[in-house]
């Protein structure tokens, strides 16, 4: 069954630039949601508009779909989503019609479960399905819970001007944030991160420890089975203990040149909602 529209989606060159233009021109919101889509070499947000979405796409490269569709069109509207309760069932249904289908089963998209038709069968319009999960309100059930993110402080330096400023940024990014305190042991970050159900933990160091406490709370944090949960450090970090870091599975690396817009963006395209 469709039940109305979800989204209708622009291609733009800058998803910043088009998002401020929707919010000045007619007040709307911020994007509630941006995401990095690597596989489809795409940067997508989704805009409230309050009965449906607006959906603006950037490429990340020249050679993806949204890519190429700026090429050859310029910015502009690029498709239409309608939302379903069953995204593999309407397809089915869809094809049975002799409809030619992109997608002849449902992958995950930015909103859900989606699936395009071809627009060879529709007269020229990319349409797309998605099953949201939500009962009509599109978005609640995927991105209804905000992230949750400790700031944590291991070890003995006392300076924690930088993690409190970290944490404000992503609190009023719309983040909840718990902060820890200075002087925590990598037990107490684990524990912290399991009882308050944290989706990623940032490790502010400034003692130089960096090597022995982040694979520490790491390991920590995979014995109580939070192994997925993302770990990003800040901190005053030479490039060969970086290197190190990410290869041990460290997702991000802040030195001291780093913004706090950085580090919002990073969580946002790295970070998903553990449950
Ligand atoms: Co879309």
């Amino acid at each position: 069954m469709i039940r109305g529209l979800h989204h209708v989606a622009l291609a733009v060159r800058d998803l910043g630039q088009a998002a401020h233009f929707y919010a000045e021109t007619f007040g709307f919101g911020p994007p509630e949601k941006t995401e990095v889509i690597p596989e489809q070499g795409v940067r997508a947000g989704l805009i409230n508009l309050g009965n449906a979405y607006l959906e603006l796409l950037e490429p990340t490269r020249e050679d993806s779909t949204v890519g190429r569709f700026l090429t050859r069109n310029g910015e502009g509207l690029h498709h239409i989503c309608l939302e379903t309760d069953d995204v593999d069932a309407e397809l089915t249904r869809i094809a049975a019609r002799g409809i030619d289908l992109v997608d002849s089963v449902g992958r995950q998209g930015i909103a859900g479960m989606i699936g395009f038709l071809h627009p060879r069968s529709t007269g020229g319009v990319l349409i797309e399905l998605v099953e949201t999960g939500g009962a009509g309100g599109a978005m609640v059930e995927f991105d209804g819970r905000k992230l949750r993110v400790l700031i944590a402080k291991p070890g003995l330096d006392g300076h924690d001007r930088g993690a409190k400023v970290v944490a404000r940024a992503l609190r009023d990014a719309g983040m909840e944030v718990i902060y820890t305190g200075i002087r925590q042991s990598p037990e107490m970050i684990a524990e912290s991160a399991l009882q308050e159900d944290v989706d990623a933990v940032g490790l502010s160091i400034l003692s130089g420890a960096h090597m022995e406490l982040c694979p520490r709370v790491m390991q920590l944090l995979r014995d109580k089975g939070l192994g997925e949960v993302a770990i990003f450090v800040g901190g005053i970090i030479p490039d060969d203990d970086a290197l190190a870091l990410k290869a041990k599975g460290v997702k991000g690396v802040f030195g001291p040149g780093t913004t706090t817009t950085d580090i919002i963006d990073f969580i946002r395209a790295t970070v998903t909602p553990q449950k």
